[in-house]
Order: structure tokens, then sequence, then C-alpha cells
């Protein structure tokens, strides 16, 4: 195994600390994602709650020396409303933390706050001062149809071509009612003439944007 692989997997079993919902061939194809990518890429995650993913991700840089997370949520437990009731369920635990505290105390204690960016609001309000061409977009945000369209639509055009967009919560399964946004998209939208080589590992669909 190459020492990659191996630290790889490593990430992916840290990453089970933080709670969270993102594991076993889904986080490390998240965290193989980020390390591959090209030098001092620009990822982007919609929708971080307590920063497991963000963890792989920026964890996947610090190993490469460079790059930078941008992560994009409220942090208020909003969202669709199958999940909302779960996030504040998890948050109860941390005894009157709010969820932008816990978030940024799990990067500072994995010592990733050089490759962390936080970008505090909804998917549309950040989105609508954003820039810079992305290289990884990961989308986990508000699972509702109409969410899941909003970040698509709004953070999509900025990947660049030959980058790659990440959607959480499209596994083959009977969904909740207002939770398969992100499945829908990945049926309807996560083809050609816009994406190839899609794939899907665990309840994480990858694309690349052609
Ligand atoms: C499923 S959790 C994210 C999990 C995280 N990606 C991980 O792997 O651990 C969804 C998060 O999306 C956030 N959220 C809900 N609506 C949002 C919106 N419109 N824009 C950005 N984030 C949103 C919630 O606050 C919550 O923290």
């Amino acid at each position: 195994m190459a020492s990659g692989d191996a630290a790889l997997d490593w990430l992916v079993e840290l990453s089970a600390s933080i709670p969270g919902w993102r594991a076993g061939e889904a986080a490390r194809a998240v965290a193989a994602a980020a390390y591959d990518l090209a030098p001092n890429p620009t990822i982007v995650e919609v929708g971080v709650f307590m920063g497991r993913s963000t963890f792989l991700m920026a964890g996947a840089r610090r190993l490469q020396g460079n790059g930078q997370v941008h992560c994009v949520d409220p942090f208020d437990c909003s969202g669709d409303p199958a999940s909302v009731p779960h996030y504040v369920d998890v948050l109860r635990k941390f005894r009157g933390q709010t969820l932008e505290q816990v978030f940024r105390s799990q990067i500072k204690h994995f010592k990733l706050e050089g490759f962390v960016t936080v970008c505090k609001g909804t998917s549309r309000q950040i989105a609508s001062g954003w820039h810079k061409p992305i290289d990884l977009l990961l989308l986990d945000a508000d699972h509702s149809p109409d969410g899941a369209r909003e970040a698509f639509e709004s953070w999509t055009p900025f990947v660049k071509c030959g980058g790659i967009v990440a959607l959480d919560n499209t596994e083959e399964r009977v969904y909740e009612p207002l939770h398969d946004g992100n499945y829908r998209i990945a049926k309807e939208r996560l083809k050609a003439p816009h994406f190839e080589n899609v794939h899907r590992f665990g309840n994480t669909t990858f694309a690349t944007r052609l």
C-alpha cells in the first residue's frame, strides 16, 4: 500500500470521531478526491455541520501541504424538515455550544486552521459574492428539492472544466419526504453535455464538469 493510501485510510478512521454521516467508501472517496487535486486547489463544501467532511478534505490537503477548503454554512441547524431534528439532537450533546463553535473547535483540535476558511451564511448568500474557480465542490446542505437545486445552480457554474462536483445523499433508497433533492439532481443533471465520469461511492456521487 502506498503511503498516501495509508494516510487516507487513517483520515477516514479519525473522521469518525466527528459527528456526521459520511463514512466508509464515501469518506475514502471524498478524501482521495481532495488529495488527488493539482497543487493549491480551491475546494468548496456547502453544508459542513460539525466538520467531518471538512476534516477529510482539509486533512488530505494538509498531507499535500497546500489548498483551501471554503466552508459554507449558516451554522443554525437549518435545512430540510427530515434533517433538522437530527442536527438539533446531535448539537444538544455539546451542552450549550453553538454549531459554529463545535465546528471551529474540531478544526482547531486537528490543527487544520491553515487549510480551512469559514464562510458563514447560506449557500445563496455566499454564492452571490463568490468569484473563484472551484476544483472540488461538495454539496451537502439543504436536501429538499428546492434547496438542493438552488445550491447546484448557484455553485456549479464556478466549477472549472475538469473540476469535480460531489453530491451527498444520492444512494438508491427510499427517501423521507423533501429529502431527495440531491438524489434527483444526480439522476437528472449529472450527465452529458455538462458532466462526465459519473460514479458513486456509498452515499456520494462524483462527476467531472465538462
Ligand atoms: C448534512 S449536514 C452537512 C454534513 C457535512 N457535510 C459532513 O459531511 O459532516 C447539512 C448542513 O447544511 C447546513 N445548511 C442547511 N441549509 C443550508 C443552506 N441553505 N446553505 C448552506 N448550508 C446549509 C446545515 O446547517 C447543516 O450544518
